[in-house]
């Protein structure tokens, strides 16, 4: 029976980058028999403008009953000024929470070929390998109560929670240790628990789990040390895992280790292996219909499902090595490029993929 595969482009550069994807897609849809079938839907600000909601109720139905769900990105400014509730991120926290995403993989590995676009010197990053583990619908992100409340003096006060339940840690520590047995065997784990109450509970559980994978070699490192460490030594790390916030900012930050933000792949899984894949970068509506976008991350978003949600680890190395090769070739778009390649754009890029996956 045909693969259904939910394609939500999104804002911004969502839709440019998206085409290149989708080209990739159905090259290996033919190339490897996968027998994947594409639908289309909006989300976001492009869900806004058409629905009045950022996810329509049929579309997180489509997305239900689709096999993975591949997405662009979502948000601009054209929606910065709307109510809280129905802005363009609402739709990308509901449908992670609602398809229950809890586990996002955002691996950070360095091209060889783009050590000189890495924002550090070539010895600190070459053949960097990181994976982060970012727990993806719990935490501060969703935590209740949250607002913006008048106080009796009149001024207005911003709140939110961070609230984090044992079994919410465990699953996600799982995934970490899981990962990290089939890598390098270790795992650090990030949290704030010398102020934070929800850090220490999240450290206690995440040593019980432990006990099951004495493999694994486990660390605990405090954000900030942790913030730190990524840009002085990033290769002491194999697997990180950490909670939903210190996920976001750390691996934005790992993302420039490795050149651009503009080469990172993310899976968001359920505890069947369902999931949505997406780039790590956001919508970057100041370059959006420019066509300079990198098409990368997401041509790599592709990989990640063909391995992560499909088990076709033969498509998935197919198009990690199609885009090695063209990065062989010298081609890079604006946030990756160094002097002596060949500058090209968002198209061109998806074409030198598809060209190399021909070629293989
Ligand atoms: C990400 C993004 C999102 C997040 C935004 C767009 C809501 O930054 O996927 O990292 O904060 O999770
Ligand atoms: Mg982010």
């Amino acid at each position: 029976m045909s693969k259904q595969i939910l394609i939500l482009p999104g804002d911004g550069i969502g839709p440019e980058i998206m085409a290149e994807a989708v080209k990739v897609l159905e090259l290996v849809n033919s190339q490897f028999a996968l027998d994947f079938e594409l639908s289309y839907d909006l989300i976001g600000g492009a869900a806004i403008d058409q629905h009045g909601v950022p996810l329509a109720d049929a579309t997180l139905a489509c997305a239900r009953a689709a096999d993975a769900v591949l997405l662009g990105a979502v948000g601009g400014p054209k929606w910065d000024a709307l109510d809280r509730a129905i802005r363009p991120e609402k739709g990308l926290l509901k449908i992670r929470s609602e398809l229950k995403l809890f586990a996002n993989l955002r691996p950070a590995i360095l091209y060889p070929q783009l050590a000189e676009a890495s924002s550090l010197k070539p010895e600190v990053v070459s053949g960097l390998d990181i994976l982060i583990v970012r727990e993806l619908t719990g935490g501060i992100y969703f935590g209740a109560p949250r607002g913006i409340r008048t106080l009796e003096n009149g001024e207005r006060q911003g709140y939110n929670t961070l609230p984090y339940s044992e079994s919410e840690i465990r699953r996600i520590a799982r995934v970490g240790f899981e990962m990290a047995r089939v890598r390098a065997r270790k795992l650090c784990s990030v949290d704030k628990a010398n102020v934070m109450e929800s850090s220490q509970l999240w450290r206690e559980v995440v040593e019980e789990v432990a006990k099951d994978y004495p493999d694994v070699e486990l660390s605990h490192m405090y954000v900030d040390n942790a913030a730190m460490q990524l840009v002085r030594a990033p290769k002491q790390f194999d697997v990180m895992v950490t909670d939903n916030l210190f996920g976001d900012i750390l691996s934005d930050e790992a993302s420039m280790l490795t050149g651009s933000i503009g080469m990172l792949p993310s899976a968001s899984l359920d505890a069947h292996n369902k999931g949505m894949y997406e780039p790590c970068h956001g919508s970057a509506p100041d370059i959006a219909g420019q066509g300079i976008a990198n098409p990368l991350a997401t041509i790599l978003s592709v990989s990640m499902m063909l391995r992560y949600s499909f088990q076709r680890s033969d498509a998935a190395d197919a198009i990690e090595q199609a885009v090695s090769r063209v990065l062989d070739q010298g081609l890079r778009t604006g946030d990756i490029f160094c002097a002596g390649n060949v500058r090209v754009g968002t198209q061109e890029m998806g074409d030198a993929v598809v060209a190399a996956l021909g070629t293989l």
